[in-house]
């Protein structure tokens, strides 16, 4: 079996007549010949016969590309779809859906898939183009496959040894407009690495990888066309060198894909992960929170959810740093006054109120508070108690949807809840009215070391019954 070599490196091509003749994948002059005389193909059809009829010049050498469109006609390949226009169009997105393995984006009409052979295409490769108003079109189930058999044929037929690609018509993402590409080939080297090569200005290629069997797809599409019913055309000129690899290695390993998730996937990823990407944050790093950051975590923080369409919830950013310490110092203050009422000594008072650090140090603090306007009076304790605890939950959910929204735009967070057991000291130093209810304080910033992931997401907080 091919193995991509992935350490490998080539000799040095600085010479320049060695890395002309050395470079397999270098060509003096290419000619490219369409194949004509072709029939319309139907399944059963024998095209390894009819294209060694029609191109008896094949040489030793040539690589013989072939549009999957007729690999797919001969092999059965060919669906039944109703004629009627909207029926047809569902049964092929029917078909889209069942040849994909994954959908990787959804724009519009258009549907990008990774298929079974793990190309990823718009549409899974099923085409409605030259074939019959009531047929569609799946791409072959094994293109290497059928490019082996077909130059087995042809070595057979004419006794040549040539190479195969079988291609299909792609666009390419960040793109205008299509080229063809391999999805199948046998006979020849796919990718050409110049890894280790140093060009005529003595600069080292280090990631230089040519996708020759692709090229080669594109080149041969210059002559077949869309049109024309020329679906087999003769590359001529390669120095062909066969080391096993088939179009197969071009699809790019899982591992190696800067972007293995389609758009729609990671959309759908980054909403899954946005609640549970929130962590307390405590230890906070240099770099500077972008003021536009934390203006959009408060916008949507401010979506959250309140009683009686209300908008009970503030947010108050401390950005006046005098301001905040001198908020600070008059809360460590009121701590420490509660804590000589608790009787403890004063070195526990001292470590007690050394945990407040945080909100000296955060890059950023935000205080939210709840102000409930528009909250309902009843003639009843019971109901006003009700009615206090209805908005003070509408406050944490606007604190946890600002924290989950300073999370999705990577900045860390930890909800402090020490102005909740100040909020007279609070409301003195910030000249706030004595219905601003302080809901504690939020640190932000960077994350110091990147938070852990979570463990197990239930524990015994799901009841079902
Ligand atoms: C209302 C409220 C007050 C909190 N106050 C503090 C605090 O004063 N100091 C602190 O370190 N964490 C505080 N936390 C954060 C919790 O300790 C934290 O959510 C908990 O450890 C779970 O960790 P996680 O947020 O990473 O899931 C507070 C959380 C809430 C909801």
């Amino acid at each position: 079996m091919w193995t991509r070599p992935r350490r490998w490196r080539a000799p040095r091509w600085n010479c320049p007549e060695w890395s002309l003749t050395e470079s397999e994948h270098w060509a003096e002059k290419l000619e490219i010949l369409p194949v004509e005389g072709l029939p319309e193909f139907r399944p059963g059809d024998d095209l390894t016969g009819a294209i060694a009829a029609a191109a008896r010049w094949l040489r030793s050498g040539d690589v013989v590309v072939v549009t999957s469109k007729v690999v797919s006609k001969i092999e059965g390949r060919l669906m039944r779809v109703p004629t009627d226009p909207e029926e047809r169009d569902a049964a092929r997105r029917k078909l889209v859906e069942q040849e994909a393995v994954r959908v990787l984006a959804r724009f519009n009409r258009t549907l990008i898939t990774q298929n079974r052979i793990g190309i990823v295409q718009a549409a899974s490769g099923v085409d409605g183009s030259n074939v019959e108003g009531n047929e569609i079109a799946l791409l072959p189930t094994d293109p290497d496959a059928s490019a082996l058999a077909l130059r087995n044929g042809l070595r057979e037929r004419l006794g040549v040894e040539v190479a195969v690609v079988i291609t299909d018509t792609m666009g390419r993402a960040w793109r205008v407009g299509q080229t063809d590409a391999a999805i199948g080939s046998s006979g020849l080297k796919v990718l050409h690495s110049y890894e280790g090569a140093v060009d005529k200005q003595g600069n080292e290629l280090l990631v230089t990888e040519i996708a020759v069997a692709d090229e080669i797809a594109a080149a041969a599409d210059l002559v077949k066309g869309k049109l024309r019913a020329t679906p087999v055309a003769v590359v001529r000129g390669m120095s062909l060198v066969d080391d096993g690899s088939t179009a197969r290695n071009l699809v790019r390993p899982v591992e190696e894909d800067l972007f293995r998730l389609g758009a729609n996937e990671a959309i759908a990823q980054g909403r899954r992960e946005a609640v549970p990407a929130r962590r307390s944050v405590r230890s906070f790093s240099d770099e500077p929170v972008d003021p536009a950051a934390l203006r959009r975590a408060v916008g949507s923080a401010l979506t959250a959810p309140a009683p009686h369409h209300t908008h009970p919830v503030r947010f108050v950013w401390l950005r006046d740093h005098g301001l905040r310490t001198k908020l600070l110092e008059a809360m460590r203050e009121a701590w420490r006054a509660d804590l000589r009422g608790d009787e403890f000594t004063g070195e526990q008072i001292a470590k007690r109120v050394s945990r407040g650090d945080i909100l000296f140090t955060a890059p950023e603090v935000v205080l939210p508070f709840l102000v409930p306007d528009g909250a309902h009076t009843y003639p009843d304790e019971r109901r006003n108690d009700c009615e206090r605890t209805m908005f003070t939950v509408a406050g944490g959910a606007a604190v946890q949807g600002l924290l989950v929204a300073l999370a999705a735009e990577e900045l860390g967070s930890c909800w402090i809840g020490s102005t909740i057991f100040a909020a007279d000291p609070v409301r003195e130093v910030l000249g706030l009215d004595a219905s601003w209810q302080p809901l504690g304080a939020v640190a932000i910033g960077h994350p110091a070391v990147a938070p852990g992931p979570r463990g197990e997401p239930f524990g015994e907080g799901l009841v079902e019954l």
